[in-house]
């Protein structure tokens, strides 16, 4: 079976991929484009993009022969579901593996807007620390403060946990629906039926909902303005949830106090907007970038191949 990796992974799971099928890697590591996607579609049996890569109906209709996409990552608003289904091509992600990495980076990235950990950076490199004084780069405390969660998933609820035993905050959530009770209660979580009330009671707000066209703005201008006075925003989700022009605003005029992101719309664009701003933390997509993590979303890509050529279920099946 041919199995075409688009980016380079670890090591390990590159090999373990070549003992079992005919592999090739993409030995540059560079993105490959929409053409060579496409073409691949007709020589290879397995695809294996990353979630940078753009799998669309084009591509998707650049070839017959691919009939498993096994995407290494958990989010798929990068391939077009629809058009899959309609070829007959089965779709597969690596759930569950990165909802640590995932939680230690929305910690890492709250922690760093309150703590204003990123301009104190900025300001000792640059040479312009003048030393310690009582009002120097004075951020926000956590314990007590409310950390409101939109959606209420895996990568949420370890965040959640994080947040409340590690640091006292208090937690509440936006969902469709109300989570598992023993979760609710070890959390003490409240919960919000509606987008608005959520934003209006937390003082940090964590987006954990899937990206797409369903939630493409979902924190617009409005949802901004219903945040808080002083709040955060944290974004570990997808760049494409959140109106940056608005965000900026918000930023500029003070109406939040901070915000600190993970992910971006146009990646590896960053809204400029944003990058003059002190007041918000920029990380490039290192959500699930631990050692540990990436190989194991590495095996459970490889689990889903293999089941594939075992005529077997798929373990991470989406379409
Ligand atoms: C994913 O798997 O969707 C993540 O964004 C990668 O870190």
């Amino acid at each position: 079976m041919r199995v075409l990796v688009t980016r380079r992974w670890p090591a390990e799971v590159e090999r373990a991929l070549q003992e079992r099928f005919e592999v090739v890697l993409n030995e540059t590591d560079q993105p490959l484009g929409a053409a060579e996607l496409a073409r691949a579609m007709g020589e290879f049996d397995v695809l294996c993009p990353t979630v940078s890569d753009k799998i669309d109906a084009a591509v998707i209709g650049g070839g017959d022969r691919v009939r498993l996409i096994a995407n290494y990552g958990v989010g798929f608003d990068h391939i077009d579901l629809a058009a899959a289904k309609a070829k007959g091509v089965a779709i597969s992600n690596t759930p569950g593996v990165l909802t640590d990495a995932t939680a230690d980076i929305a910690l890492t990235l709250l922690l760093m807007a309150a703590r204003r950990a990123g301009e104190g950076e900025r300001e000792l490199r640059a040479g312009n620390w003048s030393g310690w004084r009582p009002t120097h780069l004075v951020g926000s405390a956590l314990k007590g403060k409310v950390l409101g969660l939109v959606g209420m998933g895996r990568i949420a609820v370890a965040t959640a946990r994080r947040a409340k035993h590690g640091f006292g905050m208090r937690i509440a959530y936006y969902a469709r629906r109300p989570c598992d009770p023993a979760i609710a209660q070890e959390l003490g979580a409240e919960f919000h039926p509606e987008l608005p009330s959520l934003l209006a009671a937390a003082d940090f707000v964590s987006l954990h909902v899937p990206g797409g066209a369903e939630t493409a703005n979902l924190i617009d201008a409005a949802a901004l303005a219903a945040m808080k006075p002083g709040g955060y925003l944290i974004n570990t989700a997808r760049g494409g949830i959140v109106d940056h022009e608005a965000l900026a605003d918000a930023l500029r005029t003070g109406h939040l106090a901070g915000a600190a992101l993970d992910v971006y719309p146009h990646e590896p664009q960053v809204p400029e907007a944003l990058v003059r701003l002190e007041n918000v933390v920029l990380l490039p997509h290192l959500g699930s970038a631990n050692a540990e993590t990436r190989i194991a979303m590495g095996m459970k890509a490889l689990a889903n191949v293999e089941a594939f050529a075992n005529g077997e279920l798929l373990p991470d099946r989406i379409v």
